[in-house]
């Protein structure tokens, strides 16, 4: 382990590379990283950086909005099969249907969706920031059309008091987040405050105590005086919050696993700067018009 650590920060140093990681990575992974953080904080960095090279180690959707931000950056994902099946839910294509039937609606996109449908939607958002992009940035649009999450919509409509034309969308590891699971553990914890990502259903929505981005759930267990967490999202967060709070108690609900989010190791990540591969391409026509929605996401933080 030692010898692949001291290999990727000797080649990050030569190449000039930022790595970047999302909460959601192995422990190794996370560790390695310059930066570790939700979507929205993934992207702030993408954006600002003066590394040559960006390292990203996400899920691809990830990797290409960094591409979309730092075009001229080389951005590497050091593996190219680890996709978001969320994100695939919905393509460009569908979303021209969709825009058709409802002409007159602005459209707003997850960031969990492939560039080419960025480069069809008027704003991008992530789980930290929907509510405030729907409040702020669409008060004096009448129509809109929330694409793929469906829970997240939901969610979103539910703080926001906006209807959406939704997507049926949703994220395998999420969805299977059962309320009788955290019951069980609030039995159990009774103490326990229960934080959930807003890609739950709505009846674990129901259950909760605080509905966040993963980052904002470290920073919530930061500032509460709470000592137990029922935390209703990917376990690979639990790292960083045992970490980060020693003293505290996080207690996950079920076995909630992103396998695409595991595919990213130390040996991947060494190759990756050795080879240089695999570098996120995407056509300008498509950079572009994405660009305008995602920098207009980057406004509500
Ligand atoms: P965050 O933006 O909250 O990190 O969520 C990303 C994601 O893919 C959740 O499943
Ligand atoms: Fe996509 Fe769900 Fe994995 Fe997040 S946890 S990357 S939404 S499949």
């Amino acid at each position: 382990m030692d010898d692949l650590r001291n290999g990727i920060l000797k080649l990050k140093k030569e190449k000039k590379a930022l790595i970047l990681a999302h909460n959601y990575q192995l422990p190794e992974v996370q560790d390695i990283a310059d930066f570790v953080g939700d979507s929205l904080g993934l992207s702030m960095m993408a954006s600002r950086t003066e590394a040559e090279v960006i390292v990203f180690c996400g899920v691809f959707f990830m990797a290409e909005t960094a591409k979309i931000l730092s075009p001229r950056k080389v951005v590497l994902i050091p593996e190219k099969e680890a996709g978001c099946p969320m994100a695939d839910m919905i393509t460009a294509p569908q979303l021209k249907d969709l825009k058709n039937l409802h002409p007159q609606a602005t459209v707003l996109c997850y960031v969990n969706t492939p560039a080419a449908v960025k480069a069809e939607c008027d704003y991008c958002c992530t789980s930290a920031n929907a509510a405030k992009v729907v409040q702020e940035g669409l008060k004096d649009v009448s129509e809109i059309i929330f694409v793929p999450d469906q829970h997240l919509a939901g969610y979103v409509s539910s703080q926001t008091g906006r209807e959406f034309i939704t997507w049926p969308g949703y994220c395998p590891v999420h969805a299977d987040i059962r309320k009788e699971e955290i019951l069980v553990l609030k039995k159990y914890h009774p103490r326990a405050e229960v934080l959930v990502h807003p890609e739950c259903r709505d009846e674990v929505i129901a259950l909760a105590d605080r509905v966040l981005s993963t980052e904002g759930m470290c920073r919530y267990v930061k500032d509460s005086p709470s000592l137990e967490f029922i935390i209703g999202t990917e376990i690979g967060i639990l790292y960083r919050l045992r970490k980060e709070n020693p003293a505290k108690s996080f207690y996950p609900v079920g076995g909630a696993v992103c396998v695409n989010m595991k595919k990213i190791n130390l040996e991947k990540v060494l190759w990756s700067l050795e080879s240089m591969e695999y570098q996120v391409e995407l056509p300008d026509s498509i950079m572009e018009k994405a660009r305008r929605s995602i920098e207009r996401m980057l406004r509500f933080v």
